[in-house]
C-alpha cells in the first residue's frame, strides 16, 4: 500500500489542550461503533463504506466499455446532473484531466446544474460545431428540476440532429435501479442505463457509476481510483483515533466548533482543485447543516484569494478555521528563469522550483493565520493522481460521517433541500382552469 493521507494540527495546537483532544477519543469510538454496526442514524445510506470491496463488477466493466466507446466515437460528452449527481465527477475531471494523457477523448461539458439560458445557448452553439455527441443523464429521482429541464433540451437537440434512433444510442442514463421518472423513460426509450445504488446518497456516490462513467470518459484510470479508495479504507476504518487520519480531522473540526469556530475554509493551492472544494462543500454542508447546527463549509484558492479574502482571514471575525489540502509532489516542475535586464528584485529565486516557492507561501500563510487567531489543519496528500483522488474521497466521506455523528446529526439525509424545491414547484404549477 502507498503512503496515506496525513493530518497535521501543529498550526492549531495553541487553540486546544491535549486533554480536550484525548477526551474526544471515546466519543469517536462510539461514533465508529455506531456507524460500523449499521445501527446509526441514516444507516440505510451507508453502502459507501463497503463499496470499494462490494461494488457490482459486471456493471463496473460495462462502465469501462461504454466509456471506451464514448472516447472512441464522441467529440463532445455532456454530463447532465446536479448536486451529488455531477459534483464528484466534475471535481475528478478538473483535478486529474490535466495530469493524464486524455489522448483523443471528447470535450466534456456539464449541464443540468443551473437554469441559465445564456449557458444553454452557448452550450448549444458549441455543440453545433461537434460531429458526435453523447449524453449521460444522471438523476436518481429523475424529477429534479435542473437536470430534467437540461435533459429535455438536450434530448430534443440530439433527436433533431440524429433522429430518434440515433439519439437513443447516444443517451446513457444513470438512475435508480427500479423506479423514478428517468428509469421509466430509459426503459421505454431503450437507453442504456447504469445504477445509482439504493444505499448510497448522491453526495457519497462519486465512486459508483454516477461519477465513474464521466471520469473514465475523461481517460482517468478508474482502477487506480478504486484501489486508492480501498487503501484509504484500511487507515480510515481504524477504530483508534491515534491511527485514523479521518477521525483526527473529524475531532479537530468538532473541537474547533465547540470552541466557537463555525466556519471552515477548505484551502487549496492548485486551480485544478476548485471543484474538489465544491464537492467537499456539498458533502459537509448537506451532511452536517441541520437541527440549527453545523460548521459552514467555504472554500478558497491560495495564493489567489490571499489577495481578496486574505485580509478577512487575517483580521476579520475570529469565527473561522482553515483546512489546507496540500499535495507533496507536483506532476510538473517549473523553474524560475534568469532574464537579463529584468529588475524585479527576484534574481535570488532564479533556478528555484515554483513548487518550492509555493511551499514557502503555504508555510508563511499558515503561520500568519495561526498567529492571527485562526487555527489551521493541514492535510497532506503525496500526489495528485487517480489513486489519491480515491483515497481522498474515502477519507472525507468517513470524516464527514463520523463528524456528523459527533455533532449529533444524521449525516446521510437532506430534508432541508426539499423546501426550495416545493416552493419552486408551486410557483411553476399550471394555473387552475377558471372554467371560462
Ligand atoms: O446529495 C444528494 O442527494 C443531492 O445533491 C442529489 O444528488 C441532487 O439533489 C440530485 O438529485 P437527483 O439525483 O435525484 O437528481
Amino acid at each position: 500500500m502507498k503512503s496515506s493521507i496525513i493530518v497535521d494540527d501543529r498550526e492549531s495546537r495553541w487553540f486546544f489542550t491535549q486533554q480536550e483532544y484525548t477526551e474526544m477519543a471515546p466519543k469517536v469510538r462510539l461514533a465508529h461503533d455506531l456507524l460500523h454496526s449499521g445501527k446509526g442514524p441514516g444507516k440505510e445510506f451507508t453502502g459507501w463504506i463497503e463499496w470499494g470491496r462490494e461494488f457490482d463488477r459486471e456493471e463496473y466493466e460495462r462502465v469501462k466499455q461504454v466509456a471506451a466507446e464514448i472516447r472512441n466515437q464522441a467529440d463532445a460528452f455532456i454530463v447532465v446532473g446536479v448536486g451529488g449527481s455531477y459534483m464528484g465527477a466534475k471535481s475528478a475531471v478538473e483535478m486529474l484531466c490535466s495530469t493524464v494523457n486524455n489522448g483523443d477523448g471528447p470535450e466534456i461539458y456539464f449541464a443540468g446544474h443551473q437554469l441559465s439560458s445564456l449557458y444553454f445557448a452557448n452550450l448549444l452553439k458549441k455543440l453545433n460545431g461537434k460531429k458526435e455527441i453523447y449524453i449521460n443523464v444522471v438523476s436518481k429521482s429523475g424529477t429534479t428540476l435542473e437536470p430534467a429541464i437540461a435533459f429535455r433540451i438536450l434530448r430534443g437537440y440530439l433527436e433533431e440532429r440524429y433522429g430518434i434512433e440515433g439519439a437513443r444510442k447516444r443517451i446513457i442514463a444513470t438512475t435508480d435501479r427500479e423506479k423514478g421518472a428517468l428509469k421509466q423513460m430509459a426503459d421505454k426509450e431503450g437507453y442504456r442505463t447504469f445504477v445509482v445504488p439504493d444505499t448510497i446518497g448522491g453526495r457519497y456516490s462519486v465512486l459508483t457509476s454516477v461519477g465513474l462513467l464521466p471520469i473514465a470518459v475523461c481517460g482517468i484510470n478508474i482502477d487506480e481510483m478504486m484501489e486508492g479508495a480501498l487503501d484509504g479504507k484500511k487507515t480510515c476504518d481504524e477504530p483508534s483515533l491515534a491511527e485514523n487520519p479521518a477521525y483526527q480531522y473529524a475531532v479537530l473540526r468538532n473541537l474547533f466548533y465547540l470552541k466557537g469556530k463555525s466556519i471552515e475554509v477548505l484551502v487549496n493551492y492548485d486551480p485544478y482543485m476548485h471543484y474538489f472544494g465544491e464537492w467537499w462543500k456539498q458533502l459537509f454542508g448537506e451532511s452536517e447543516g441541520k437541527n440549527h447546527k453545523g460548521i459552514f463549509p467555504a472554500s478558497a484558492m491560495f495564493t489567489t484569494d490571499l489577495h481578496s479574502l486574505g485580509q478577512y482571514i487575517q483580521e476579520g471575525r475570529r469565527n473561522l478555521f482553515l483546512t489546507t489540502l496540500w499535495f507533496d509532489k507536483s506532476p510538473e516542475d517549473i523553474v524560475i528563469p534568469l532574464l537579463n535586464n529584468h529588475e524585479d528584485g527576484l534574481d535570488h529565486l532564479v533556478g528555484r522550483n515554483l513548487d518550492e516557492i509555493k511551499n514557502k507561501a503555504c508555510q508563511g500563510t499558515m503561520k500568519a493565520h495561526s498567529d492571527g487567531g485562526v487555527p489551521n489543519i493541514k492535510i497532506t496528500i503525496p500526489e495528485m493522481s487517480p489513486y489519491y483522488y480515491g483515497q481522498l474521497v474515502y477519507f472525507f466521506e468517513k470524516a464527514c460521517s463520523i463528524s456528523g455523528y459527533l455533532l449529533g446529526v444524521n449525516p446521510f439525509d437532506q430534508p432541508g433541500v426539499e423546501m426550495y424545491k416545493k416552493n419552486v414547484t408551486r410557483l411553476l404549477e399550471k394555473p387552475e382552469s377558471t372554467g371560462k
